[in-house]
Protein backbone atom coordinates (compact mmCIF):
# COMPACT_ATOMS: atom_id res chain seq x y z
CA UNK A 1 0.00 0.00 0.00
CA UNK A 2 2.05 2.64 -1.31
CA UNK A 3 -0.48 5.59 -0.57
CA UNK A 4 -1.94 4.36 2.88
CA UNK A 5 -1.46 8.19 4.18
CA UNK A 6 -3.90 10.06 3.46
CA UNK A 7 -1.68 13.33 4.69
CA UNK A 8 2.25 13.09 4.48
CA UNK A 9 4.31 16.09 5.60
CA UNK A 10 7.56 15.99 4.79
CA UNK A 11 9.96 18.21 6.28
CA UNK A 12 8.07 21.17 6.43
CA UNK A 13 9.07 24.51 8.01
CA UNK A 14 7.73 28.24 8.38
CA UNK A 15 8.85 31.30 9.67
CA UNK A 16 6.98 34.38 10.39
CA UNK A 17 9.88 37.31 10.65
CA UNK A 18 12.74 35.42 12.48
CA UNK A 19 10.47 33.19 14.71
CA UNK A 20 10.29 29.20 13.47
CA UNK A 21 6.83 28.51 13.95
CA UNK A 22 7.12 24.94 12.07
CA UNK A 23 10.45 23.30 11.94
CA UNK A 24 11.89 20.75 9.89
CA UNK A 25 8.35 18.69 10.83
CA UNK A 26 6.99 15.39 9.32
CA UNK A 27 4.03 13.39 10.31
CA UNK A 28 1.49 11.37 8.57
CA UNK A 29 -1.93 11.34 8.84
CA UNK A 30 -2.84 7.41 7.90
CA UNK A 31 -6.40 6.73 6.04
CA UNK A 32 -8.81 5.34 8.28
CA UNK A 33 -7.12 7.15 12.03
CA UNK A 34 -8.09 9.66 14.01
CA UNK A 35 -4.98 11.22 14.70
CA UNK A 36 -4.38 13.80 17.55
CA UNK A 37 -2.09 17.00 17.50
CA UNK A 38 -1.08 18.42 20.55
CA UNK A 39 1.34 20.61 22.54
CA UNK A 40 1.50 23.33 24.72
CA UNK A 41 0.42 26.41 22.79
CA UNK A 42 2.55 28.21 20.70
CA UNK A 43 4.02 24.70 19.87
CA UNK A 44 2.83 24.97 16.05
CA UNK A 45 0.11 23.35 16.03
CA UNK A 46 -2.33 25.64 14.32
CA UNK A 47 0.20 26.77 11.71
CA UNK A 48 0.68 23.13 10.80
CA UNK A 49 -2.58 22.61 10.16
CA UNK A 50 -2.92 26.10 8.04
CA UNK A 51 0.21 24.81 5.86
CA UNK A 52 -1.81 21.31 5.31
CA UNK A 53 -4.89 22.84 4.72
CA UNK A 54 -2.96 25.56 2.28
CA UNK A 55 -4.23 28.65 4.37
CA UNK A 56 -0.36 29.75 4.24
CA UNK A 57 2.30 28.48 1.81
CA UNK A 58 5.71 26.85 3.76
CA UNK A 59 8.82 27.88 3.18
CA UNK A 60 10.46 24.63 2.59
CA UNK A 61 9.39 20.80 2.17
CA UNK A 62 6.64 19.14 0.73
CA UNK A 63 3.06 18.39 1.76
CA UNK A 64 1.80 14.81 0.05
CA UNK A 65 -2.51 14.78 0.01
CA UNK A 66 -3.82 11.66 -0.82
CA UNK A 67 -0.61 10.49 -2.93
CA UNK A 68 -0.12 13.57 -4.78
CA UNK A 69 2.01 16.95 -4.06
CA UNK A 70 -0.58 19.62 -3.26
CA UNK A 71 2.30 21.87 -1.64
CA UNK A 72 1.08 25.27 -2.42
CA UNK A 73 -2.09 24.70 -3.44
CA UNK A 74 -5.20 26.78 -2.04
CA UNK A 75 -7.59 25.82 0.42
CA UNK A 76 -10.51 25.84 -1.78
CA UNK A 77 -8.70 23.32 -4.27
CA UNK A 78 -8.17 21.27 -2.05
CA UNK A 79 -11.37 21.41 -0.46
CA UNK A 80 -12.25 20.23 -3.86
CA UNK A 81 -10.13 17.25 -3.53
CA UNK A 82 -11.99 16.29 -0.29
CA UNK A 83 -9.82 18.18 2.22
CA UNK A 84 -12.28 19.92 5.14
CA UNK A 85 -11.78 21.60 8.07
CA UNK A 86 -14.44 23.14 10.10
CA UNK A 87 -15.60 26.61 10.99
CA UNK A 88 -17.40 28.02 13.46
CA UNK A 89 -21.07 28.88 11.71
CA UNK A 90 -20.48 32.66 10.51
CA UNK A 91 -22.24 35.07 11.12
CA UNK A 92 -24.29 35.49 8.51
CA UNK A 93 -25.44 31.58 8.72
CA UNK A 94 -27.04 31.73 11.86
CA UNK A 95 -30.10 33.24 10.46
CA UNK A 96 -30.37 30.03 8.32
CA UNK A 97 -32.10 26.84 9.67
CA UNK A 98 -30.00 23.68 10.77
CA UNK A 99 -30.97 22.23 7.32
CA UNK A 100 -30.23 25.26 5.10
CA UNK A 101 -27.04 25.40 6.50
CA UNK A 102 -26.09 22.08 5.30
CA UNK A 103 -28.06 22.36 1.96
CA UNK A 104 -25.82 25.41 1.43
CA UNK A 105 -22.28 23.42 1.79
CA UNK A 106 -23.19 20.68 -0.85
CA UNK A 107 -21.47 20.84 -4.18
CA UNK A 108 -22.21 20.65 -7.56
CA UNK A 109 -25.81 22.51 -7.18
CA UNK A 110 -26.56 23.57 -10.65
CA UNK A 111 -29.39 25.82 -8.99
CA UNK A 112 -27.00 28.13 -8.50
CA UNK A 113 -25.92 29.40 -11.78
CA UNK A 114 -28.96 31.07 -13.47
CA UNK A 115 -28.05 29.54 -16.77
CA UNK A 116 -28.43 26.11 -15.70
CA UNK A 117 -31.69 27.23 -14.36
CA UNK A 118 -33.20 28.21 -17.35
CA UNK A 119 -31.53 25.77 -19.28
CA UNK A 120 -32.56 22.40 -17.46
CA UNK A 121 -35.49 23.43 -14.66
CA UNK A 122 -35.58 19.33 -14.42
CA UNK A 123 -32.45 18.86 -13.31
CA UNK A 124 -32.01 21.56 -10.97
CA UNK A 125 -35.05 20.61 -8.72
CA UNK A 126 -33.86 16.61 -9.01
CA UNK A 127 -30.38 17.96 -7.40
CA UNK A 128 -32.23 20.42 -4.92
CA UNK A 129 -34.20 17.04 -3.94
CA UNK A 130 -30.92 15.08 -3.66
CA UNK A 131 -29.65 17.84 -1.33
CA UNK A 132 -32.63 17.88 0.80
CA UNK A 133 -32.42 14.24 1.37
CA UNK A 134 -28.50 14.47 1.89
CA UNK A 135 -28.98 17.11 4.64
CA UNK A 136 -31.86 15.49 6.41
CA UNK A 137 -29.52 11.87 6.36
CA UNK A 138 -26.74 13.82 8.12
CA UNK A 139 -29.47 15.43 10.55
CA UNK A 140 -30.36 12.05 11.64
CA UNK A 141 -27.01 10.63 11.98
CA UNK A 142 -26.10 13.22 14.50
CA UNK A 143 -29.55 13.09 16.10
CA UNK A 144 -30.03 17.02 15.56
CA UNK A 145 -33.59 15.89 13.52
CA UNK A 146 -35.92 17.71 16.37
CA UNK A 147 -33.88 21.02 15.56
CA UNK A 148 -33.76 20.38 11.91
CA UNK A 149 -36.18 23.46 11.45
CA UNK A 150 -34.33 25.99 14.07
CA UNK A 151 -32.35 29.00 13.11
CA UNK A 152 -28.49 27.95 14.05
CA UNK A 153 -28.44 31.31 15.64
CA UNK A 154 -30.74 29.68 18.42
CA UNK A 155 -28.89 25.91 18.94
CA UNK A 156 -26.24 25.33 21.83
CA UNK A 157 -23.24 25.60 21.79
CA UNK A 158 -22.86 21.96 21.35
CA UNK A 159 -25.59 21.97 18.12
CA UNK A 160 -23.18 24.33 16.47
CA UNK A 161 -20.33 21.99 17.07
CA UNK A 162 -22.54 19.07 16.09
CA UNK A 163 -23.82 20.83 12.73
CA UNK A 164 -20.12 22.49 12.26
CA UNK A 165 -19.07 18.50 12.03
CA UNK A 166 -22.40 17.91 9.20
CA UNK A 167 -21.18 20.42 7.23
CA UNK A 168 -18.32 18.49 6.49
CA UNK A 169 -20.33 15.21 5.30
CA UNK A 170 -22.44 17.16 2.82
CA UNK A 171 -18.71 17.00 0.47
CA UNK A 172 -16.97 14.13 0.06
CA UNK A 173 -14.10 14.39 2.19
CA UNK A 174 -11.27 12.54 2.90
CA UNK A 175 -9.67 14.08 5.66
CA UNK A 176 -11.19 16.19 7.88
CA UNK A 177 -9.24 18.81 10.25
CA UNK A 178 -10.46 19.55 13.49
CA UNK A 179 -8.95 22.53 15.38
CA UNK A 180 -10.03 22.54 18.99
CA UNK A 181 -13.57 21.84 18.41
CA UNK A 182 -14.52 20.73 21.70
CA UNK A 183 -13.32 24.46 23.32
CA UNK A 184 -16.20 25.85 25.46
CA UNK A 185 -18.43 22.78 24.67
CA UNK A 186 -19.67 21.22 28.16
CA UNK A 187 -18.74 17.45 29.31
CA UNK A 188 -22.24 15.59 27.81
CA UNK A 189 -22.09 17.66 24.73
CA UNK A 190 -18.28 16.60 24.21
CA UNK A 191 -19.06 12.92 24.68
CA UNK A 192 -21.90 13.44 21.75
CA UNK A 193 -19.41 15.22 19.66
CA UNK A 194 -16.99 12.22 20.44
CA UNK A 195 -18.98 9.51 19.84
CA UNK A 196 -20.23 11.39 16.26
CA UNK A 197 -16.52 11.60 15.20
CA UNK A 198 -15.93 7.55 16.21
CA UNK A 199 -19.19 6.61 14.18
CA UNK A 200 -18.08 8.91 11.15
CA UNK A 201 -14.84 7.36 11.35
CA UNK A 202 -16.00 3.50 12.13
CA UNK A 203 -18.98 3.75 9.94
CA UNK A 204 -18.72 5.83 7.07
CA UNK A 205 -14.66 5.65 6.93
CA UNK A 206 -13.90 9.13 7.26
CA UNK A 207 -9.81 10.11 8.40
CA UNK A 208 -9.40 12.89 10.94
CA UNK A 209 -6.24 14.95 12.11
CA UNK A 210 -7.41 16.37 15.53
CA UNK A 211 -6.29 19.34 17.19
CA UNK A 212 -7.61 19.26 20.96
CA UNK A 213 -6.11 20.28 24.38
CA UNK A 214 -8.54 18.43 26.43
CA UNK A 215 -6.38 15.28 27.10
CA UNK A 216 -9.80 13.06 28.12
CA UNK A 217 -11.15 13.55 24.39
CA UNK A 218 -7.52 12.79 23.00
CA UNK A 219 -7.14 9.44 24.83
CA UNK A 220 -10.43 8.47 24.02
CA UNK A 221 -10.54 9.05 20.28
CA UNK A 222 -6.85 9.40 19.07
CA UNK A 223 -4.34 6.95 17.65
CA UNK A 224 -1.86 7.72 17.13
CA UNK A 225 -1.13 11.09 19.06
CA UNK A 226 1.74 13.14 17.97
CA UNK A 227 2.76 16.08 19.95
CA UNK A 228 4.41 19.26 18.96
CA UNK A 229 6.77 21.41 21.23
CA UNK A 230 8.57 24.82 20.06
CA UNK A 231 8.06 23.87 16.18
CA UNK A 232 8.29 20.53 16.11
CA UNK A 233 7.30 16.92 16.43
CA UNK A 234 8.97 16.04 19.40
CA UNK A 235 7.02 12.10 19.62
CA UNK A 236 4.48 10.07 18.70
CA UNK A 237 2.38 7.02 19.91
CA UNK A 238 -0.72 5.71 21.39
CA UNK A 239 -1.70 7.95 24.14
CA UNK A 240 -1.16 5.85 27.14
CA UNK A 241 2.79 5.85 25.60
CA UNK A 242 2.42 9.57 25.43
CA UNK A 243 1.24 10.50 28.81
CA UNK A 244 3.98 8.07 30.40
CA UNK A 245 6.39 10.42 28.42
CA UNK A 246 8.83 12.16 30.80
CA UNK A 247 10.37 14.27 28.09
CA UNK A 248 6.24 14.97 27.24
CA UNK A 249 5.67 16.34 30.65
CA UNK A 250 8.47 18.31 30.55
CA UNK A 251 7.21 20.09 27.13
CA UNK A 252 3.98 20.65 28.98
CA UNK A 253 4.76 22.13 32.12
CA UNK A 254 7.76 24.12 31.09
CA UNK A 255 11.53 23.55 32.39
CA UNK A 256 14.53 24.52 32.73
CA UNK A 257 15.92 21.45 30.79
CA UNK A 258 15.27 22.05 26.61
CA UNK A 259 13.37 19.18 25.26
CA UNK A 260 14.59 16.75 23.24
CA UNK A 261 13.90 12.91 22.76
N1 LIG B 1 0.32 34.70 11.21
C1 LIG B 1 1.29 34.73 12.13
N2 LIG B 1 2.17 35.74 12.19
C2 LIG B 1 3.16 35.77 13.10
N3 LIG B 1 3.36 34.81 14.02
C3 LIG B 1 2.51 33.77 14.03
C4 LIG B 1 1.44 33.67 13.08
N4 LIG B 1 0.76 32.51 13.34
C5 LIG B 1 1.38 31.93 14.37
N5 LIG B 1 2.44 32.67 14.78
C6 LIG B 1 3.36 32.32 15.86
O1 LIG B 1 3.82 31.01 15.62
C7 LIG B 1 3.92 30.27 16.84
C8 LIG B 1 3.06 29.03 16.76
O2 LIG B 1 1.69 29.44 16.83
P1 LIG B 1 0.46 28.44 16.62
O3 LIG B 1 0.72 27.65 15.40
O4 LIG B 1 -0.77 29.24 16.68
O5 LIG B 1 0.61 27.52 17.91
P2 LIG B 1 -0.48 26.57 18.63
O6 LIG B 1 -1.65 26.40 17.72
O7 LIG B 1 0.27 25.30 18.90
O8 LIG B 1 -0.83 27.26 19.90
C9 LIG B 1 3.54 31.23 17.95
O9 LIG B 1 4.71 31.79 18.49
C10 LIG B 1 2.71 32.27 17.23
O10 LIG B 1 2.76 33.50 17.90
MG1 LIG C 1 -3.70 26.79 17.96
Amino acid sequence: MAFDAVIDVQNVSKSFGGLAAVRNCSLRVERGSITGLIGPNGAGKSTLFNLVAGNIVPDSGRIVFDGRDVTGLAPYALFGRGMLRTFQIAHEFSNMTAMENLMVVADRQPGETLVSNWVAPGLVRKRDHEVKQQAADVIDFLKLAHVKNELAGNLSGGQKKLLELGRTMMVDAKVVLLDEVAAGVNRTLLQDLAANIERMNRELGYSFFVIEHDMDLIGRLCDPVIVMAQGEVIAEGPMAEIRANPAIIEAYFGSPVAVTL
